[in-house]
């Protein structure tokens, strides 16, 4: 019966199927959430416009901030305390890259984003900061020229890097020139966010159309920061990419708590050469099947090239 349903849906039934509801609301929270800015008035202000720097983790955890307080009044119809606020996902897994050391320079030929160094940094040379560019500076720059941050489009800017300016945009206009189509889905969710007619699932639909629109042009710009991580960070990069392609499809709903849960079970800290997923000893045994079935799905996409539902359910079926 279960073959009707696709896979991802079994692997996120396992997971929540064996967890219990986190049981303390306050560590839902990303790591510095409340340390972070909050409002607009938080930032540098230069010239009448507001300076943030995207590469600082607490300030583009900060963006994320205001994004969920300026949502926060159309989700109040799904739940109080904004907990059905599908925008939770970003900021939530953003924390779990954080949290692993994923926003580090993986060359360490900086310090940056490395404990014993200038830990709050995030580096350009990252795979997953870059990724993460894309779903945090196009969906606040969309909020706010969407009209629900309260401010004119042209009062924010994001500092530019000295490296790959190109691979990046700084304000409202020029994230628009150079990703329109990514842009202009985020728009459309947030113009669904704004009516009163759209339900749940509509939403939460545009957000994944969204999201996977920001991901796809992200995966092509910075396939070359792959080769900075062991073999199996890499390949984790990889399979992780293309779960979210698959984790779309039958629209996860990115809410705080089922967010959470779902990443505790991905790797705590970033995997190294001999890492050997189901057997990595200081993983979990849900963390080392997650891993392990994240590469199933990778290496029978690479060698048939397409989707092989029936396979997984079979495995899956198997490991949990
Ligand atoms: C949004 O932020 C403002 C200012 O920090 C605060 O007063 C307000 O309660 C917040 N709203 C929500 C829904 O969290
Ligand atoms: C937006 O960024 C572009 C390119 O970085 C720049 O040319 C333009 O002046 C900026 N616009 C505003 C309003 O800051």
């Amino acid at each position: 019966m279960a073959f009707g349903l696709s896979w991802p849906y079994l692997i996120i039934g396992c997971i929540f199927a064996s967890l219990a509801r986190a049981s303390d609301i306050a560590d839902v929270y990303p790591p510095l959430w409340k340390e972070s800015p909050g409002q607009f008035s938080d930032y540098k202000i230069e010239n009448g416009k507001y300076i943030i720097n995207f590469w600082h983790y607490p300030e583009r955890l900060g963006t994320y901030k205001i994004l969920l307080n300026k949502t926060a009044k159309y989700f109040a119809k799904f739940s109080p305390e904004n907990e059905q606020n599908i925008l939770w996902g970003l900021p939530v897994h953003h924390g779990w890259q954080y949290q692993t050391g994923r926003l580090a320079d993986p060359t360490e030929s900086t310090d940056c984003g490395h404990k014993s160094g200038d830990h709050l940094c995030i580096s350009v040379d990252s795979w997953w900061a870059n990724l993460n560019y894309y779903l945090s500076a196009m969906p606040f720059l969309a909020a706010v020229d969407s009209g629900i941050m309260g401010i004119p489009s042209d009062k924010v800017i994001f500092l530019p890097l000295p490296k790959d300016q190109m691979n990046f945009c700084y304000n409202v206009s020029s994230c628009h020139s150079s990703f329109p189509e990514a842009m202009k889905k985020w728009n459309e969710f947030y113009q669904h966010v704004k009516s009163h007619s759209s339900s749940f699932d509509d939403l939460l639909e545009y957000l994944w159309a969204a999201h996977v629109s920001s991901l796809e042009i992200a995966r092509k710009n910075f396939h070359n920061r792959l080769k900075y991580y062991s073999k199996q960070e890499a390949d984790f990069e990889r399979s992780w990419a293309l779960f979210v392609d698959y984790l779309a499809p039958p629209l996860f709903p990115t809410t705080l708590i089922r967010t959470y849960e779902f990443q505790k079970e991905l790797p705590k800290r970033m995997l190294m050469n001999e890492d050997r997923a189901p057997f990595i000893h200081d993983f979990s045994g849900f963390q080392n099947t997650v891993l392990f079935a994240l590469s199933v799905l990778h290496k029978v996409h690479k060698y048939t090239g397409k989707r092989h539902r029936d396979l997984f359910i079979c495995k899956f079926y198997t490991l949990c």
